[in-house]
């Protein structure tokens, strides 16, 4: 059995955390702050950074923009004058999975613009596009557009029939789930559409046969660790997405937990702590949190369990329930 290193990975993400983070102006940080910040909560080290949470939250808060319509969290780097200033989907949603593992009181977060901005990045098809400056549209953005919702507990900023119609219509021939119609099935994809069908309360509009036949494709992704999709190489990440998709779908038993988890600690990094994709691979803040999260899926060791459709811990989620019922008055 392979030592799991705890102490190599909180050195390595409390390192990406100080040094690259805090003084930065770039929102894409926002992405890889959610990386490590996660990291540690899996760890149970958040007490680590408790003196600089306030000074986290405050640095997220930079990247929010109040507008009706194009309101939330930035991810790309906008210059002063830049008259097509507007937030991200994914900006948003990786700005409220941090404020929520920071702890914070969400006091500041302009709930309305984020809901009214967010419904016009719906298309006719059901899917997102990412913000109002781009034209792709996928499933990962149908994902975040759930997850926004489901954290400000706030429906109506998507249609869920139209989001459910476009994942239906996203299965391909072969059972998993693509980013759209018509295209190849992944892992990466497959995990935002069943994580979108559980957060709005929707898995049961898989027939049991669609359903079948999706645990068999996740379930034949296992090699040592999973691959993405067939033919390719495993890695540390789908630990995560095709796990989760699993405990989703009540099939984690259908794998061989042992194998995975003697693959996931094999992609340790000991030169530097964290998790690469592979053994061979150098690690990244990425690969080390999905590494983390995928692993705290097996309790087998000390770690704080992730909730499998939001991808953050159950201690970040009960803070999530303090904030709704603090809205509830
Ligand atoms: C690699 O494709 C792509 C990934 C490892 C990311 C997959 C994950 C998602 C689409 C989910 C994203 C979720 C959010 C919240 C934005 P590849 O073709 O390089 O890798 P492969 O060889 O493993 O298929
Ligand atoms: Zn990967």
């Amino acid at each position: 059995m392979i030592l799991f290193n705890v102490k190599e990975h909180v050195k390595y993400n409390m390192f990406v955390l100080t040094h690259s983070l805090p003084q930065s102006v770039d929102p894409i940080k926002c992405t890889i702050a959610f990386f490590t910040l996660s990291s540690l909560d899996v760890l149970d080290m958040m007490d680590s950074i408790e003196e600089k949470k306030e000074h986290y939250i405050n640095w997220i808060y930079r990247f929010q923009i109040e507008d009706e319509n194009v309101g939330g969290f930035k991810n790309d780097q906008c210059f002063e004058n830049d008259i097509a200033k507007c937030a991200h989907i994914a900006g948003t949603y990786s700005a409220l999975n941090n404020l929520l593992i920071l702890g914070d009181d969400f006091k500041r977060v302009d709930r309305v613009s984020i809901i009214k901005s967010l419904r016009q990045l719906q298309l006719d098809d059901g899917s997102f596009i990412g913000s109002k400056k781009g034209t792709e549209n996928d499933m990962r953005f149908v994902y975040c557009a759930a997850c926004i919702c489901y954290i400000l507990n706030d429906w109506s900023g998507m249609d869920v029939e139209k989001a459910v119609d476009y994942i239906l219509k996203s299965i391909s021939y072969d059972g998993a789930i693509a980013q759209g119609p018509e295209l190849e099935s992944h892992g990466g994809s497959t995990y935002c559409a069943v994580a979108t069908l559980f957060l709005t309360k929707n898995l049961d509009r898989l027939s049991s046969k669609q359903r079948d036949n999706l645990i068999r494709w996740v379930v034949n992704r296992q090699l040592e660790g999973f691959q993405g999709r067939p033919n390719k190489m495993w890695d540390s990440c789908y630990t995560f997405w095709l796990g989760a998709t699993l405990k989703m779908l009540d099939a984690y038993e259908y794998i061989d937990q042992e194998r995975l988890e003697n693959f996931v600690l094999s992609t340790q990094c000991y030169r530097s702590g964290g998790f690469g994709k592979n053994s061979s691979s150098d690690a990244d803040p990425m690969h080390t949190y999905l590494a983390l999260s995928g692993l705290s899926l097996l309790k087998t060791h000390k770690c704080n369990e992730v909730m499998p459709a939001l991808n953050i811990t159950y201690r970040a989620y009960d803070h999530l329930q303090n904030v709704h019922e603090a809205w509830r008055g």
